[in-house]
């Protein structure tokens, strides 16, 4: 049962300061990344790993879409991912060149590996999520996904996280490069706690920075049909099409919780108390806060 097995190398390619997946990510293609040419209708989603990339794809498909959720389904893609592709996954680059505008990827790529050109042109979202729940979510991903290694336990993984020794790099270097150079090209910031408190703030932060032009009604389906709740029964938006071998279906589903603070359930106090002493000291000169609980 290919649902069972993890037949996957799990493997991570240090490469530059930055874990790629063996087999899932080429360093030299990677790299190429870098010179390709930007054009002013392209938009980049880019996110730390389980800050809400599928849930930022969804509402860019939507928005593109103007709300009609069935015309999604009528692409007869996979998933969110086969829609608004990553980047830096093996292929994805040379198709990148020759796609239709607008062209719409996600990636996890750390800064460096972006192309200067995203300086000029193109538009950047990046999704931002307090990462006591990042970890969590993290935590369950891995074993889900076949291409990681499943984690002893949680006390395991919560000391790779803290290490950054994860694929891409620590939660906080991300965050940080990112949030540095946020000046640097027309970047949205905009965190997943913004996105659960108020979604149609959201919805409407993100129409009006990519320029759509979308009727309150449009609009309102938008929100309707990214919600936690009505994309948990949306195929493509739950990768339930992805064959058994990537992903582990047995050991739950990729729209696992939606929440906010679930890392309460999770972290002893100790884990807790180091966690704030490394948060706080990552974190000191940098104005961002974040919403832990509600
Ligand atoms: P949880 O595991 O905490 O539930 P990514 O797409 O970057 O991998 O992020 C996945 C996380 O975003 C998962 O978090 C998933 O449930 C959550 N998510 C996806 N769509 C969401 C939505 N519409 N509302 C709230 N959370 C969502």
């Amino acid at each position: 049962d290919l649902n069972d097995a993890k037949t996957h190398n799990h493997e991570l390619v240090p490469h530059k300061g930055f874990k790629l997946i063996s087999g899932t990510h080429d360093p030299e293609d990677v790299d190429q990344i870098y010179n390709l040419e930007i054009r002013d209708s392209d938009v980049f989603v880019v996110t730390y790993p389980k800050s809400g990339t599928i849930w930022m794809q969804q509402i860019l498909l939507l928005l593109e879409m103007k709300g009609d959720v069935m015309a999604i389904s009528k692409l007869n893609k996979f998933s969110n991912a086969d829609l608004i592709p990553w980047i830096e996954v093996n292929g994805n680059r040379q198709a990148f060149i020759t796609a239709p505008s607008p062209r719409l990827r996600v990636t996890h790529l750390q800064h460096q590996f972006m192309p200067p050109a995203l300086s000029q042109r193109g538009k950047v979202i990046y999704v931002a999520r307090n990462p006591k729940d990042v970890l969590v979510s993290y935590f369950y991903f891995h074993k889900l996904a076949n291409m990681l290694e499943t984690p002893k336990d949680f006390d395991e993984f919560f000391e790779k996280f803290m290490r950054g020794d994860v694929f891409g790099c620590s939660w906080f270097d991300h965050v940080k490069t990112w949030f540095s150079h946020k000046d640097d090209m027309n970047m949205l910031f905009i965190t997943y706690e913004e996105m659960i408190q108020d979604l149609q703030s959201a919805v409407e932060r993100i129409s009006s920075f990519l320029g759509k032009e979308l009727t309150d009604e449009q609009l309102a389906n938008v929100v309707k049909h990214s919600t936690f709740k009505n994309m948990k029964k949306i195929p493509q938006a739950n990768y339930e099409q992805v064959p058994g071998d990537l992903l582990n279906h047995h050991q739950g589903r990729f729209m696992r919780k939606g929440t906010i603070g679930d890392w309460k359930n999770h972290f002893t106090v100790a884990q807790n108390e180091m966690f704030d002493k490394v948060f706080h000291k990552e974190m000191k000169d940098f104005p961002l806060s974040f919403i832990w609980d509600i």
